[in-house]
């Protein structure tokens, strides 16, 4: 797999060389002129590129946007939430929502029917990213199948502006299921520009780096095109949270996430498989103290669960001085995973029929 892939295994890689490389820029140069935020206040969302611009817009009054697209693929879990949180911040700083079913990209590149793919979009992502505060009155939703014929023409003739090297040096050898899902990605992140969207502004896209290549491309795409006026898009890096079990947090592997349906029972008992940075032995560990960087517990409490800097900091002081021990952490974040997923299922359950009133009014499946 090439590390360049954004189909292939998640590759956590070295971040620095990576910005170097593709011309991601340091988010520390903007934070002061973006809400003050957990995730960027600890380099959890880590770079940008183009986001100068997109505060100017927004500065002087303008219109933005920001638009994110779920591949819907298994359980929905706290890694999606990550995105989900920054969609929600862009949202409040005023941006236009665009929300992205990519079935389309499931059928090419998972084998998922549509069927199985639009459940999947309903049951574990709508329903979950609306009780996480995304509001569906105020977002452009819209399934890639469905996403209409301009969308879906521009997606085929965008091909006319990418050239056989440009897309081998980026993707590697894709194959055309992919292609073709990458052409319908571009008119996705370019949807919010089109004339009967309110036509060209600033919109931002917050993804993990393996979709950069994505970005990459649309940004080729935007200033080549010759019928439409596009700005480049804008972009956010989230890094990715690592599994519960110390690997790769997967959709293919329960055990290395939290899925936001999961029952407060299982989601316990997650945690207490947990792989901790704590030592071996209780002697060593009060000698030594814990790897707070090795520890998925702290992570989990790091990404989600401790919204208190000082709170977050305290623990790390005394669980790396070995004061505190794995178990201890392991309860601290069990109390806080019932808090949240209690109150997170109580919305979802409200959600839920709203959800499901606003698919049967707006989509009709013929396909
Ligand atoms: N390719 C993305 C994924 O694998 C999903 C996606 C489709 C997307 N269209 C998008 C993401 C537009 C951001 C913007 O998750």
């Amino acid at each position: 797999m090439p590390d360049n892939d954004p189909w292939g295994d998640v590759e956590l890689g070295n971040i620095e060389e990576k910005m170097e490389e593709f011309g991601i820029d340091p988010i520390e140069e903007i934070a002061d002129r973006m809400p003050d935020h957990r995730y960027i206040r600890r380099g959890i969302v880590f770079g940008h590129r183009g986001m100068d611009e997109y505060l100017d817009v927004l500065q002087d009054g303008g219109e933005v946007a920001a638009i994110t697209g779920i591949m819907p693929s298994g359980e929905a879990h706290m890694g999606h939430k990550v995105v989900v949180d920054q969609m929600k911040m862009f949202q409040d700083m005023g941006a236009q929502i665009t929300l992205t079913a990519a079935d389309i990209e499931s059928y090419n590149t998972r084998e998922i029917s549509l069927e199985e793919a639009r459940k999947l979009v309903i049951e574990e992502y709508l329903k979950n990213y609306v009780a996480l505060g995304i509001d569906l009155d105020k977002t452009d939703f819209y399934f890639q199948s469905k996403a209409g014929n301009n969308h879906l023409a521009r997606a085929a003739m965008f091909g006319r502006y990418l050239t056989q090297n440009e897309m081998e040096a980026t993707y590697g050898s894709a194959n055309p299921g992919k292609m073709s899902s990458a052409q319908v990605q571009y008119a996705d992140i370019l949807r919010p520009q089109f004339p009967e969207k309110g036509g060209k502004k600033p919109t931002v896209v917050p993804v993990g780096i393996d979709q950069d290549p994505h970005i990459r491309l649309t940004r080729e795409v935007a200033r080549k095109h010759r019928d439409h006026d596009f700005r480049k898009p804008a972009s956010t890096y989230n890094r990715f949270m690592r599994g519960l079990t110390g690997g790769k947090m997967s959709s293919s592997d329960p055990k290395s996430y939290i899925a936001l349906n999961d029952s407060i029972e299982d989601a316990k008992s997650k945690i207490d498989q947990a792989k901790t940075g704590g030592k071996d032995s209780l002697e060593e560990h009060r000698e030594k103290g814990a790897d707070v960087e090795e520890d998925m517990v702290f992570e989990l409490l790091a990404f989600h669960l401790i919204k208190d800097d000082q709170e977050l900091e305290r623990i790390r002081q005394e669980y790396s001085s070995g004061e505190m021990l794995s178990g201890e952490l392991k309860q601290i974040a069990k109390d806080k995973i019932e808090g949240f997923l209690r109150e997170h299922q109580r919305k979802r359950g409200g959600a839920a029929p709203k959800v499901e009133q606003y698919i049967e009014e707006n989509f009709e499946f013929d396909l």
